[in-house]
């Protein structure tokens, strides 16, 4: 059966298939549900008897889940949480899990929309959470964070090995200039 096909176009889609050999009756975990691209693809090898479960930690993932599951040939289940917690919740549930990939980084959906923060080219808001509703923005940390933890945090998560606590300051920099612009333009 093949399934809806959307605008998006998962990253390496058949290659993923290939590495893991879906078959019916399986059960699979998508541990980075993203716009739901590489599950639809999985799925389609798991026939009736299968089962996928989603995991996310973006409640964007949720809808886009949503408006997918009614489409999809094998049973389906959603876990909106990281995923650390929920295949810790899998685990103890005792599920028999024949395959597991993650596609990490962010999605498209995070991507193109710009209130999110995750943008290069648009003018918004430093966010840059997965789950808006936990934890503090980019925004935050740039401004709050002294220039040696914002530079290790650079070096050690953003793979700039190169960073620096003079590149940090002028990122802080470039971040007070910005609210002091918003500010700004909220006065006039
Ligand atoms: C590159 S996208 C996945 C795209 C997906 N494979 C597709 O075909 O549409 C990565 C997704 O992982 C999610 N994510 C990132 N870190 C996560 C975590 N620790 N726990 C759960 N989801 C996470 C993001 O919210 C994002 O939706």
């Amino acid at each position: 059966m093949l399934l809806m096909r959307t605008d998006h176009v998962p990253v390496l889609a058949n290659e993923l298939v290939a590495v893991l050999d879906p078959r019916a009756g399986e059960v699979a975990v998508d541990a980075t549900f993203g716009a739901g691209g590489h599950s639809r693809e999985i799925a389609e090898k798991l026939g009736p008897d299968g089962l996928l479960v989603a995991i996310d930690r973006d409640p964007e993932a949720r809808e886009r889940y949503d408006e997918l599951a009614s489409e999809m040939p094998c049973q389906t289940r959603f876990i909106e949480a990281s995923f650390a917690e929920a295949l810790a919740e899998l685990a103890r549930e005792g599920l028999p899990v024949d395959l597991i990939w993650f596609d990490l980084g962010v999605s498209s959906m995070q991507i193109d929309t710009p209130e999110r923060g995750f943008s290069y080219s648009a003018d918004a808001p430093l966010d840059m959470r997965m789950d808006p509703s936990e934890g503090i923005t980019a925004a935050e940390i740039v401004a709050e964070w002294d220039e040696r933890r914002l530079a290790r945090t650079f070096r050690e998560y953003g793979e700039e090995r190169y960073a620096t606590r003079s590149h940090a300051q002028s990122c802080a920099n470039a971040n007070v200039a910005q609210l002091k612009r918003r500010r700004s333009s909220l006065r006039s």
